[in-house]
């Protein structure tokens, strides 16, 4: 299976999801996009030989309508953001339905749509007092973080004294069950049954 992975900054999950492909060899990334001119994640693309893009309106970047030229022509069948910071296009939505996933470092419902990224995201859970928070995984549609959600794990932050050691321990769940899961969905075992998500043995 062939995959985009749009990113924005440090890309940890990018690294996360190409030591998977290295591993279990059942999908592999073939672009990597950003918003950003220049970002972490295209440091690590670059390290192991993916191609990369920058997307939108600036010199040498590419213009959000040859996106899904872009993604045609390269023959991607999944899209993953891992901490992408805009909104997908709604042709691209529209054309991958049930084929983009994004990955969210809390358990949505709880504590996403816009300016819920990065800390701000880790902010609202310790402000909250939760004692647990967790990643997912989930379909992307037209709004931000909405669509049906494919896979959530847990971390047990009672004891936390920041919203940077949530933002540790939730990372450390995302760098597991994003490979979990795209490896799921390369060997067809991610389905909608009766409008739910289901994940098969
Ligand atoms: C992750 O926390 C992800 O859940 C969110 O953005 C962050 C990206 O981190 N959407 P990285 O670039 O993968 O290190």
């Amino acid at each position: 299976m062939k995959i985009a992975v749009f990113v924005s900054g440090r890309g940890s999950n990018l690294k996360a999801l190409i030591d998977a492909q290295i591993k279990l060899r059942k999908f592999e990334i073939i672009v990597v996009i950003s918003d950003k001119k220049n970002c972490a994640a295209f440091n690590i693309a670059d390290d192991n030989n993916i191609k990369t893009f920058s997307i939108g309106n600036g010199e040498g970047s590419i213009s959000y309508q040859h996106l899904p030229n872009l993604l045609h022509d390269t023959g991607v069948e999944l899209i993953v953001l891992a901490g992408f910071l805009k909104l997908i296009p709604e042709d691209v939505i529209k054309k991958y339905q049930n084929k983009i996933i994004n990955i969210h470092p809390a358990l949505l419902p709880s504590f996403g749509g816009k300016g819920m990224y990065g800390l701000n995201v880790h902010k609202a859970v310790y402000r909250s007092s939760a004692k647990v928070s967790g990643a997912t995984i989930h379909f992307v549609d037209l709004s931000y973080d909405t669509g049906k959600i494919i896979a959530q794990k847990c971390v047990d932050i009672s004891d936390v004294k920041s919203p940077e050691e949530i933002a540790e321990r939730v990372l450390e769940v995302e760098h597991e069950l994003l490979p979990y899961v795209v490896n799921k969905i390369a060997e067809d075992k991610v389905k909608i049954i009766d409008d739910r998500v289901s994940i098969l043995k």
